[in-house]
């Protein structure tokens, strides 16, 4: 009996998980609005990698499952790949909080589980893009499992916008000390904390609205960063003339007018970042203050990445490459050690499953794609399993009719903006496998009239500037097909499923 009991303490000091110990801990999630890592997305964020990720640990190999807002946030919630959830672009015809999506995977998406484990939740911000509209389930409509919600009506916006608290709405102007989103979700948060019950421990989403168009900086931050442009080096104005249709399109070079614009754009996207930074150290100091930061896991990240001139495509996201589907991510928290770089691979639909681990839900028995990576930041007794490859797909939108703007493009083409460069095309639909291992290699097929292949190796070649899919073995590019397919209709984790392990 006795050394039963010591041996649960045990496990509950080895494995710095207070679901043996009581209480599970803490969960603070903080996701930003296309922050890219690859150009210098974090390099305005000096208190939050002081606070987060010097406390704790940098993944230097974090991606996104697919890069686009709507079915990467869906990802986010669900642990699930966009061909299992099913939310395609950010419409609600491509069931962006549509009533299938409502009535389907949100319903099983991981605060409905942390409920069901007595957290108190919170969401703040910018929640799927057409929440809150017409057909979308209007203000009135709550997602299930937010105790606490605060949830921006549609796309990101920075003032004149309408906010759902709790199902009613809340129209905001343009007085940045009233209004300004970013603030404001920090500012409720902390009333939250405040307000709630010492009981149960809690769990608060902030999805800030930044650095996402139209890149409204906080007064006090206009002015920041003069004179500082878009990184020239690797890819940025080079010619896409080896890639998929869409990238041979593209101007090449680029106009000044787009160089201009995409300058500015950068250097107004950092200046919104500041006031996340600001809401960081807001959210620190208040847990320091109410004694709760050592029992509380802040997780830090981006729904996916950004470019600004690479391949001379001017702004947007949307692309296979690493400055799309790399994002940043950093942890700190109980029995994370400070300091830490961890190489292993992990996805955004790893976070779902890695906050029901921190809450001790056994994730046998949830459905989902990803897996926890607990044991990656806080290696106990148990092993962390790395997975070999992993799945990135994308459906391409567009429009039927021409853009107004650019009537000579004809239809299917969408972004076209500026200079009539065009971001995406319904035949802007891929998906690659990723392998990193010793070897770091993507292969991706596109659904297009070409049936389109490219093939990196970014072990030699990390700015993706040479397409290998003539130069390497062919049967290298059948493996990779193979690993496609399976991982294209795979549904689950892949170290459960025999079939896919065999491939390895
Ligand atoms: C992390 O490393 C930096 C530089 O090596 C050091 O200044 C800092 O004190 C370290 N932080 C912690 C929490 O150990
Ligand atoms: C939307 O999701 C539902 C299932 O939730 C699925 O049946 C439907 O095909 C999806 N629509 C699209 C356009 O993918
Ligand atoms: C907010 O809306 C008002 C009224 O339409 C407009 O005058 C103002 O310029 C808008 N502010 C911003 C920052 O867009
Ligand atoms: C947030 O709180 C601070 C401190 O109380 C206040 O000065 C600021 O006006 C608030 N901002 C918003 C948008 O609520
Ligand atoms: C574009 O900018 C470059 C470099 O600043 C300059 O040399 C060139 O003359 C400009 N072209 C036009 C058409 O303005
Ligand atoms: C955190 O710190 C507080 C105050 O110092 C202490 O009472 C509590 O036991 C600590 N919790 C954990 C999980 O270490
Ligand atoms: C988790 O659930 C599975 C499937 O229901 C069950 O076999 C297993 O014993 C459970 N694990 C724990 C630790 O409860
Ligand atoms: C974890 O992995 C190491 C190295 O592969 C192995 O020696 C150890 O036994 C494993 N521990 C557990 C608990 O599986
Ligand atoms: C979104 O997906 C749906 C279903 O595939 C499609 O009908 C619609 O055209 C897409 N929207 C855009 C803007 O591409
Ligand atoms: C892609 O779509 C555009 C617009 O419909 C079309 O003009 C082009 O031929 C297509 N390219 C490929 C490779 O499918
Ligand atoms: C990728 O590049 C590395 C470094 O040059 C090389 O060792 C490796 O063989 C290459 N892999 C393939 C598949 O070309």
């Amino acid at each position: 009996m006795c050394s039963a009991v010591l041996l649960a303490l045990l496990l509950c000091v080895l494995e710095f998980r207070y679901a043996e110990c009581g209480n599970p801990s803490n969960i603070v999630f903080i996701l930003t609005d296309d922050q890219d890592v690859l150009l210098g997305g974090m390099t305005p964020m000096k208190k939050a990698k002081s606070l987060i990720g010097d406390a704790g640990v940098y993944f230097s190999n974090a991606f996104t499952a697919t890069a686009l807002c709507c079915p990467s946030r869906s990802s986010i919630l669900t642990g699930r790949y966009p061909h299992n959830h099913q939310v395609r672009n950010n419409s609600l015809t491509g069931n962006c909080s549509s009533a299938e999506w409502r009535k389907g995977p949100e319903s099983l998406a991981f605060p409905v589980y942390l409920n069901k484990q007595l957290y108190q939740t919170f969401y703040g911000g910018k929640y799927l893009n057409q929440y809150g509209k017409k057909g979308a389930g209007e203000v009135s409509y709550v997602p299930p499992g937010w105790d606490q919600w605060h949830a921006l009506v549609g796309n990101s916006k920075y003032y004149n916008y309408s906010l759902s608290v709790n199902g009613k709405e809340e129209k905001h102007g343009d007085h940045y000390d009233k209004d300004y989103l970013t603030d404001l979700i920090a500012n409720r948060s902390l009333e939250f904390l405040d307000k709630r019950s010492p009981q149960h421990p809690f769990f608060i989403m902030l999805a800030p609205p930044a650095p996402h168009w139209p890149w409204t900086a906080a007064p006090q931050y206009e002015g920041a960063f003069s004179g500082v442009k878009a990184p020239r080096d690797g890819s940025f104005n080079k010619p896409g003339t080896d890639k998929h249709w869409l990238l041979r399109k593209a101007l090449n070079p680029m106009s000044n007018t787009s160089i201009t614009f995409l300058d500015n754009g950068f250097r107004k996207r950092w200046q919104t970042l500041l006031s996340v930074d600001d809401l960081v150290e807001k959210v620190v100091k208040k847990l320091e203050a109410l004694q709760l930061l050592n029992d509380t896991y802040i997780f830090y990240t981006s729904d996916h990445g950004y470019h600004t001139g690479q391949f001379s495509l001017p702004i947007d996201k949307r692309q296979l490459y690493d400055f799309d589907i790399r994002v940043p991510l950093m942890v700190r928290g109980p029995g994370i050690k400070p300091n830490q770089t961890v190489k292993a691979p992990v996805l955004n639909i790893d976070l779902a499953p890695t906050f029901l681990d921190i809450a001790g839900f056994n994730l046998s028995v949830v459905n989902m794609d990803g897996q926890s990576f607990l044991s990656q930041m806080a290696p106990t007794l148990r092993n962390g399993s790395a997975r070999p490859y992993f799945l990135v797909e994308y459906t391409g939108e567009g429009h039927t009719e021409s853009d107004p703007a650019c009537p000579k493009l004809g239809p299917g083409l969408a972004h076209c903006y500026p200079d009539c460069v065009c971001e995406d095309s319904f035949n802007n639909t891929y998906a690659c496998v990723r392998m990193l291992t010793d070897q770091n290699l993507q292969y991706c097929e596109f659904a297009d009239s070409e049936s389109f292949v490219e093939v990196y190796n970014l072990t030699s070649d990390p700015h993706q500037l040479e397409n290998i899919v003539k130069k390497v073995d062919p049967t290298l590019l059948q493996a990779m097909n193979q690993r496609l397919i399976r991982l294209q209709s795979s549904q689950g984790r892949w170290d459960l499923d025999p079939e896919l392990r065999l491939l390895e």
